[in-house]
C-alpha cells in the first residue's frame, strides 16, 4: 500500500501582532495514490499548554475550508480527511505561533524580611498607551503547569511596575499588557520569581546530602514535607530556565548530578502551597574541593560546623577557610 499522504500547514507569518490575526492554510498535495486534491475536509489543532485540543470557534474564524485566522499564540497542526468512511492523512507537522510576550523582571531575587517586592512588565513598544495585568502563579499539578490568580487592584493599571508588600514565601509572578479598545492582550510573560529562605512555612524541602554544593556524578534528594499528598520540585536554572524534577519518588526527587544542575529549587504542592528555596550548586572543577555547608540558612547566634571535602578524600589535613575573602582560619 502507498504511504498515507500528510498534510501541509503554512502560516502568513510566525507571530500575532496586538489586535491582529494569522492565518492557518492546510492542504494535501496530490500523491501517485490519488491523483485529485480534492474532496479533502480539514481538521485543526490546538496546543497552547499540555495537550492538543481541536480548535473551534471564537478561537478561530473559519474563512473557508482549508483556512482559518487565529489571534492565540500556541502550536497548531491539521489532518485531512475524505471519503465514508473517512479516510485520513497524517497529521501536518506542527507550527507555531507566537504572540507578543511581556518581559517580566522580580527584584529583589531573594526575599527579605519586611523588604517590598517590585514586578516590572516591560513591553516591545513601551509608549503607546499599554495597561498592566498582574497576577500570581497558582501550581496546577494535574496540568504540569500553573493557573494564574489576578493579584489586588492588578488588573489593567497604567504603570508597567507594581509592589508588593509583605511577601513571606516564596511566589511566582506573570504579568501581561493590553491596549486598544476593544482591548487586545499580549501573551502572559515567562513565570518569575521571588524566593524565601524561611524554613518556617507549611511546605518545606530537605537535601540530603545536606550542603549546597556537590560533585558532580554525585546523587543528591531532594524532598518535600508538608501536610500535602502530590508535590513536584521545580529548578530554576542558572540560564534563567525554568523546569520540573523529571525523577519523582513520591514526594522526592532524586538527580545524579550534572553541572546544568546548579540552580534553585523549591517544592510546590498541589494544594498550591510553595516551600521555601535552597541554592543547589554543581562543582564544574573535578578535582576542586567543595566547601560542606547547610543548605538552609543558620539563625544569628547558633553555631554552625563547616568544613572542605575532596572527591577522593573526604577529610583533608591542610584547608584555609576564608569569610567574605579573609583568611579566617
Ligand atoms: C542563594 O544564592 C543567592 C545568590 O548567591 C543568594 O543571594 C541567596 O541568599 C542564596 N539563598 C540561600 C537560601 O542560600
Ligand atoms: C493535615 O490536613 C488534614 C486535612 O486538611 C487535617 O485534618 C490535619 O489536621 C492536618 N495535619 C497536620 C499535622 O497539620
Amino acid at each position: 500500500t502507498a504511504a498515507k499522504p500528510k498534510a501541509e500547514l503554512r502560516a502568513d507569518r510566525t507571530a500575532v501582532p496586538v489586535g491582529g490575526s494569522v492565518t492557518l492554510t492546510c492542504s494535501v498535495s496530490p500523491s501517485s495514490s490519488s491523483s485529485s486534491s480534492s474532496g479533502w475536509k480539514y481538521y485543526w489543532y490546538y496546543r497552547h499548554d499540555s495537550y492538543y485540543k481541536v480548535v473551534t470557534s471564537p478561537d478561530a474564524v473559519f474563512l473557508s475550508n482549508g483556512q482559518i485566522s487565529v489571534s492565540e499564540g500556541g502550536l497548531y497542526k491539521c489532518i485531512g480527511g475524505r471519503g465514508k468512511p473517512v479516510y485520513y492523512t497524517e497529521y501536518s507537522d506542527s507550527v507555531r505561533i507566537d504572540k507578543p510576550r511581556p518581559v517580566l523582571t522580580v527584584s529583589p531575587s531573594w526575599l527579605s524580611p519586611g523588604a517590598s517586592v517590585t514586578l516590572n512588565c516591560q513591553v516591545e513598544h513601551p509608549s503607546a498607551g499599554w495597561s498592566f495585568y498582574w497576577y500570581k502563579a497558582v501550581p496546577d499539578l494535574s496540568e504540569k503547569s500553573s493557573s494564574y490568580e489576578l493579584l489586588p487592584d492588578g488588573s489593567g493599571t497604567a504603570q508597567d511596575s507594581y509592589i508588593i508588600h509583605g511577601q513571606t514565601h516564596t511566589a511566582g509572578y506573570v504579568c501581561r499588557a493590553g491596549r486598544g479598545d476593544p482591548e487586545y492582550h499580549t501573551d502572559h510573560s515567562q513565570p518569575e520569581f521571588v524566593w524565601s529562605a524561611d524554613v518556617h512555612s507549611a511546605a518545606s524541602l530537605t537535601v540530603s546530602p545536606d550542603r549546597v554544593q556537590h560533585f558532580t556524578s554525585d546523587s543528591v534528594s531532594l524532598t518535600c514535607e508538608g501536610n500535602f499528598t502530590e508535590w513536584r520540585v521545580r529548578k530554576f536554572s542558572e540560564d534563567g530556565r525554568l523546569s520540573d524534577c523529571r525523577r519523582m519518588t513520591g514526594s522526592t526527587c532524586n538527580i545524579y548530578t550534572s553541572e546544568s544542575d546548579t540552580g534553585v529549587y523549591w517544592c510546590e504542592s498541589g494544594s498550591g502551597e510553595f516551600s521555601s528555596a535552597v541554592n543547589i550548586t554543581v562543582q564544574y572543577d573535578g578535582n576542586g574541593p567543595i566547601l560542606v555547608n547547610p543548605v538552609h540558612p543558620v539563625t544569628e547566634g547558633a553555631s554552625v560546623s563547616l568544613s572542605c571535602s575532596l572527591r577522593t578524600q573526604k577529610i583533608l589535613s591542610n584547608v584555609f577557610f576564608y569569610h567574605n575573602d579573609k583568611l579566617i582560619q
